[in-house]
């Protein structure tokens, strides 16, 4: 039997998680027109892709499950924010995506991600992409930074040991991580953990705007500094963006310590609650 090269290992990994994806949003059979997606040259070159987006959308199903978590009052009005820049390039107009073309617009991007190679050195050094998990309907998602060394192995975000932290989070919110989204801002891990590079975050950029805008999320948790800055584009310390919402697109947005920092100085931990608190309310997801 012929040896496998390196991309056909990434594309067989890109499209087993796929069809994990799928199989977890309830998907039982794949229609053709998905199918031709994700076997597009374009997805197989792993090109940045501006081009191939999420389609202009039906309606929004009214039958979908509702996810992170119990009907909510609606949020009171968000305090008025400096708008980050980046907001007026972000456009989320149009009706959003139903559920079955959200994992079909993601399952695209994810393919496109796994056969990624724009930053050498990390796809040089990477066991494989880490696309995100969760959700494809939630209302909040949680960007981190980048995968570390356990996701790298695993190819899912925050499964090491700040992973298990934010977990403890997610359910100290009366949430799980099933129905939240998890991603980060760069797809592969950077060697050594180190922070991501300026071109690295520009790079990934595309993926990261592409899976919020098929997501839509109400709201939006950046954990850390790398993560509020590649989103809001605001050079502020953390100690000065917390405590506030900002808007994405449609979504509210609030940022606070990330999970790493937290295992370091375990003094912030309870910072990091008020922000969640202050999240749970503006959701209307009583705390016990
Ligand atoms: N830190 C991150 O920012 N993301 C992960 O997925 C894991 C650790």
């Amino acid at each position: 039997m012929s040896r496998k090269t390196p991309r056909q290992v990434n594309l067989r990994r890109a499209v087993v998680q796929t069809l994990e994806s799928l199989e977890s949003a309830g998907v039982k059979q794949i229609d053709r027109k998905l199918a031709a997606k994700l076997t597009t040259p374009a997805a197989k070159r792993g090109e940045s892709a501006k081009a191939a987006t999420a389609r202009p959308a039906p309606p929004r199903a009214s039958t979908a499950p509702p996810s992170a978590s119990r009907a909510a009052p609606p949020a009171p009005a968000a305090p008025a924010t400096p708008a980050p820049r980046r907001e007026k390039d972000i456009s989320w107009s149009g009706a959003a995506l139903p559920l079955a073309k959200r994992v079909d617009a993601l399952a695209v991007v994810q393919t496109e991600v796994a056969a990624c190679r724009q930053c050498k050195e990390l796809a040089s050094t990477r066991t494989q992409t880490v696309f995100g998990v969760g959700d494809p309907k939630a209302r909040l998602v949680f960007i981190g930074e980048a995968p570390g060394a356990d996701e790298d192995q695993q190819g899912v975000p925050f499964v090491g040991r700040a992973g298990q932290l934010l977990t403890k989070i997610i359910e100290a919110c009366t949430l799980n991580r099933a129905e939240v989204y998890i991603l980060n801002v760069l797809k592969c891990r950077p060697p050594g953990n180190r922070i991501p590079l300026p071109d690295e975050v520009e790079n990934c950029r595309g993926y990261l705007e592409r899976q919020l805008q098929i997501i839509r999320p109400e709201f939006i948790c950046c954990l850390g500094a790398v993560a509020s800055r590649s989103l809001l584009d605001l050079q502020l310390p953390m100690g000065k963006l917390r405590g506030n919402f900002y808007k994405y697109g449609d979504a509210n947005v609030l940022c606070t310590y990330h999970p790493s920092y937290l295992l370091r100085n375990p003094a912030a931990k309870k910072d990091v609650w008020e922000d969640m608190k202050l999240l749970m309310q503006r959701m209307g997801v009583k705390l016990p």
